[in-house]
């Protein structure tokens, strides 16, 4: 008789999970209106920083992105605006994320994030103390649905040994007409490329190994339907496309880390002791 393989061991192997079913669609559509209505909340002339990872030198000088860590801020898409700056579709049709805090300070995210089953998953995939660095709601949206290129998430949190992992839950079906993620199985064996790092000379993106990123022909989409946690090992390299379909693509995404690791003090994200980053439980 063939026993299945472990959690682990499939983590072990190919450097990512997709485990169906994991949230119910009752949290889903709670977790979506309360995004909905930061959105509505959000005052464009607040700002008009765009996040992307194409262009670094945008959020080099972007204090907005840098200093979000402890906030729960909006970040527009990158072809948000027409060449007059005004928006191409409607606030809530350009809104690229919500981020980066908000399982610690909205009610609504943080039950979504704070869930026991997600520790007892960290702990079987060996991280025995995690703790919740990042939330980032990602919408995706129609048409104007930015790329993300290949990349490894522990480019953007540093800890020795490696231990950031990352939590991408499917708010909708998530499929390679609307901008689904790519992976490399097995990829996250290959060597950490970058790393992004904030000090008092500012902010850039480093090359710390000139392993070629893998052929697009490598790559495997993950497609999903709504309510599949998809579980990424920090170092697997992924990417997403762009979306030019009429259908969004929801997802919300948690990063979280080893406490027993060393956490880079030139990592972006930085938590004070007044406002530590927590695990999934108390305690
Ligand atoms: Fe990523």
């Amino acid at each position: 008789m063939q026993v299945a393989p472990s959690l682990k061991s499939r983590f072990e192997q190919d450097g990512f999970l997709v485990i169906p079913g994991f949230k119910p669609p009752a949290e889903i559509a709670a977790l979506r209106a309360r995004a909905a209505a930061i959105v509505d909340a959000f005052d464009p002339a607040e700002s008009t920083a765009i996040f992307t990872t194409k262009d670094e030198s945008k959020t080099k000088s972007d204090e907005y992105f840098l200093t979000s860590g402890d906030q729960v801020r909006c970040f527009f898409e990158e072809e948000a605006f027409d060449a007059s700056g005004a928006l191409r579709q409607p606030k809530e049709l350009s809104i690229n994320k919500i981020g980066h805090a908000m399982h610690d300070l909205d009610p609504v995210f943080e039950r979504f994030s704070r869930d026991p089953r997600l520790h007892e998953l960290a702990v079987e995939l060996g991280i025995v103390e995690p703790r919740v660095y990042q939330s980032m709601y990602i919408f995706k949206q129609p048409h104007i649905g930015g790329e993300v290129r290949w990349h490894q998430d522990a480019t953007y949190f540093e800890t020795e040994p490696v231990s950031v992992t990352t939590l991408w839950f499917a708010l909708e079906r998530a499929d390679r007409t609307n901008g689904c993620l790519w992976v490399q199985r097995g990829g996250h064996r290959t060597p950490l490329r970058e790393r992004f790092v904030v000090d008092d000379a500012g902010s850039r993106l480093e090359r710390i190994d000139y392993t070629p990123w893998p052929s697009d022909d490598v790559a495997e989409p993950v497609e999903v339907e709504a309510g599949t946690l998809v579980v990424l090992h920090g170092k697997l390299p992924h990417y997403s496309a762009p979306n030019r379909s009429a259908a969004s693509r929801h997802a919300y995404t948690l990063h979280f880390v080893d406490a027993r690791a060393r956490y880079a003090p030139t990592n972006w994200l930085q938590r004070s002791d007044t406002f530590p980053a927590r695990g999934f439980v108390d305690g």
